[in-house]
C-alpha cells in the first residue's frame, strides 16, 4: 500500500506533537512546515521515526516555497494559531483568515484527499472578539473554496504540554490569590491533546462526511472549577477572588503590553462565553470518538511537578496513596 504524505503546518505546536507521532506511528509520512528550523527542528525530529519525518522551514506566506510541498501532498493539516496579536504581520486575520485561505486554494488546486483544519470552540457565539471573529471568517474561506475540509472545533486542549494547565500550576503555585473573571462561572469541556489527535488520525485514515465538528472532553467545569481541581493537585490552598469587569479589563490592558501576554482584552472578551458544545453541530461523540481521558485523572500524572519539592517530592507516591484511600 503507498504510503500517504501529511503536510502539516503548525506542527512544532501541542497539539503538532502529538499528531505527528501518531500519523507517523500508524504509517503516514509527514512533512511539517514551521517557522524557525534551528529552535524547533530537534523537537518535530524527535516525534517520528526517521524516514517518516521531512522538516521545511519556511515563511508561512511564501507561497510559492509552500506550493511546492502540496504536490507531493495527500492531507493537508493546519495548526497554526495564536493567542493574542503581536506586531510584524501576526495579525489574527493573517493568521487565522488569510493563511488558512490560502491553503484551502492549494488543497483545491493540488486535489489533495482531505484538509484538516483546527478552529476552536464558542466561534459562533463569541461576536465581539476579535480571535472568534477570525476564526469564523478562516472557516468560512476553507469551506468555500475546498467544501470536503473537515473543520475541528476543540474546547480547551489540555496535556503536559501544554500553554493552560501547566501554565495555571505555575502561576497558582506562586500567587498568594488568583482572580476569578466572571465569578469564574465560564464553562469549558476540556479535551485530552491525544484524545483530539485520536480524532484527527480517525478522520484522516478513516474519512467522515461531517464537515464542522465540535472537539469536547468527557464533562464540563467552570473555570473556578479548574482553578480548584489544580489546587488540590499541587496541594495548595489559594484564595480565589472575583475580579469586577473595570479591574480586569485595567488588568488585561496592562498584561498584554507584555512580550507573552497572561491575559489580553480580547482573551477576556472571549471568556464572557461558555465554551461548551453549541447543540448546531455535530460533536466528536456524534461521529462515534467520544473523547474518555478526564481533566482531573490526566493532569494527576504531571502536576506532582508543581508541588513543595518539584521533581524530587516523593509526595507524588504519598499523594497516589491518599487518593487510593479515599
Ligand atoms: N490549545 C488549545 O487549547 C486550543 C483550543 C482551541 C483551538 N486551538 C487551535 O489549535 C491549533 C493548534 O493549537 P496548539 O495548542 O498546538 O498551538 P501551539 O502550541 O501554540 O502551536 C501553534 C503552532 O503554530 C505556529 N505558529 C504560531 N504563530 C505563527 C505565525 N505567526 N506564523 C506561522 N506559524 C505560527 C507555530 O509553529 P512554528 O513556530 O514551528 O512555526 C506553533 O508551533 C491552533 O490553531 C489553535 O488556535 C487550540
Amino acid at each position: 500500500m503507498k504510503v500517504k504524505n501529511c503536510l502539516i503546518f503548525g506542527g512544532s505546536g501541542q497539539i503538532g506533537s502529538f499528531l505527528i507521532r501518531k500519523l507517523t506511528k500508524n504509517n503516514f509520512r509527514v512533512t511539517v512546515v514551521t517557522r524557525n528550523i534551528h529552535q524547533k527542528g530537534l523537537k518535530i525530529k524527535t516525534q517520528a521515526n526517521a524516514g517518516y519525518i521531512n522538516i521545511v522551514e519556511a515563511n508561512i506566506f511564501e507561497e510559492e516555497k509552500i506550493e511546492k510541498l502540496f504536490s507531493q501532498a495527500d492531507y493537508c493539516i493546519n495548526l497554526v494559531g495564536i493567542l493574542y496579536e503581536k506586531r510584524r504581520g501576526n495579525t489574527f486575520k493573517n493568521i487565522h483568515s488569510i493563511f488558512p485561505k490560502i491553503l484551502s486554494k492549494l488543497c483545491k488546486r493540488y486535489n489533495l484527499e482531505n484538509f484538516i483544519h483546527i478552529s476552536a470552540l464558542g466561534i459562533n457565539e463569541a461576536i465581539d472578539s476579535k480571535y472568534a471573529n477570525s476564526k469564523l471568517e478562516g472557516e468560512k474561506s476553507i469551506l468555500e473554496n475546498f467544501p470536503k475540509s473537515i473543520i475541528l472545533r476543540p474546547s480547551i486542549v489540555f496535556s503536559n504540554s501544554d500553554n493552560f494547565s501547566t501554565l495555571f500550576m505555575t502561576l497558582l503555585s506562586r500567587l498568594p490569590i488568583f482572580p476569578l473573571y466572571y465569578s469564574g462561572k465560564t464553562k469549558f469541556m476540556p479535551i485530552h491533546c491525544s484524545d483530539l489527535t485520536d480524532i484527527i488520525y480517525h478522520i484522516i485514515s478513516k474519512g467522515t462526511e461531517t464537515q464542522i465538528i465540535e472537539c469536547v472532553g468527557p464533562e464540563t467545569l467552570t473555570f473556578k472549577e479548574i482553578l480548584e481541581i489544580l489546587l488540590s493537585l499541587i496541594n495548595k490552598k489559594r484564595l480565589l477572588i472575583p475580579f469586577p469587569l473595570t479591574i480586569a479589563k485595567l488588568s488585561a490592558k496592562f498584561f498584554q503590553l507584555l512580550p507573552k501576554p497572561l491575559l489580553t482584552e480580547d482573551q477576556l472578551r472571549l471568556l464572557k462565553y461558555d465554551n461548551i458544545i453549541s447543540g448546531k453541530y455535530k460533536t466528536n461523540s456524534d461521529i462515534g470518538l467520544p473523547s474518555k481521558l478526564y481533566f482531573k485523572d490526566e493532569v494527576k500524572k504531571y502536576s506532582y511537578m508543581w508541588r513543595d519539592g518539584g521533581e524530587f517530592s516523593t509526595e507524588k507516591y504519598k499523594f497516589g496513596d491518599k487518593e487510593e484511600k479515599n
